[in-house]
């Protein structure tokens, strides 16, 4: 008789660009599992600071304000969902204003430490095992994850598959490769440079190359890695 897998914890860290969402949400649904965006959570508060009137420069005003809004993230891979004070935050954390302000609100060391508590909360709660994709996940969130995968593609790669996705989501101007590409490295830059759990690659993370795969093969290669891990768990 086959028994159920193991429930395992698994961490995918990575920049932007390198098909961490796509490839994580489509995982954790062909494997019966939870999803979190941490991503999310940081665009929610940040989209809550700048709702709110806090200049999100001013380090110690975001700090006093960190601990205001309720954020609450569902798991479901296939609709996963945030709110913030109980409203439907999907649209406008992706809006431009909130991608230019994210590096900002999420250097500040309460801001991670408030959603880190989240985010482990919501790790342990899930009995199926989940899914987690950020930037410092395997080295700080969850040290003990079962696995941990770090994704990376080169900056071309990752500029071209991120205006993909905008000219997907229906802007009103062509997207600019170049600029994508600009704005991507310098939000790279700020994110590996803060000093709180800054984008690293685990010591113990399996770092898979997605440059020239395609996002089936980055999914068969990830589930690959989780089913050998559930089998040893
Ligand atoms: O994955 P994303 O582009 O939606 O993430 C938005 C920002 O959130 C990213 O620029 C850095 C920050 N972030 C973080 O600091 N730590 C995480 N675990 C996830 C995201």
């Amino acid at each position: 008789m086959e028994t159920a897998p193991a429930p395992v914890v698994v961490a995918i860290d990575g920049p932007s660009g390198t098909g961490k969402s796509s490839t994580s949400k489509a995982v954790a649904a062909q494997l019966g599992m939870n999803y979190l965006d941490t991503g999310a959570q940081y665009r929610a508060i940040t989209w809550w600071m700048l709702s709110n009137g806090i200049d999100v420069n001013d380090a110690a005003a975001v700090a006093d304000a960190s601990g205001k809004p309720d954020l609450v993230s569902g798991t479901d891979p296939a609709a996963p969902t945030i709110t913030v004070d109980g409203a439907d935050a999907a649209g406008p954390i992706r809006t431009p204003e909130v991608t230019a302000a994210v590096s900002a609100v999420s250097a500040v060391p309460q801001v991670r430490t408030r959603i880190t508590e989240l985010q482990r909360a919501i790790a342990a709660g899930a009995p199926t095992g989940i899914v987690v994709e950020g930037r410092d996940i395997g080295t700080t969130v969850l040290p003990d994850a079962d696995l941990k995968i770090f994704l990376t593609a080169s900056p071309e790669a990752r500029a071209a598959r991120r205006g993909g996705e905008l000219a997907g989501r229906g802007g009103e101007k062509p997207v600019d490769l170049d600029a994508t590409r600009q704005a991507l490295l310098r939000r790279d830059r700020a994110d590996s440079s803060r000093k709180t759990s800054p984008l690293a690659k685990a010591d113990d993370a399996v770092e898979v190359d997605t440059t020239e795969l395609t996002l089936e093969q980055v999914i068969e290669c990830v589930v690959t890695l989780i089913e050998d891990r559930q089998r040893t768990a």
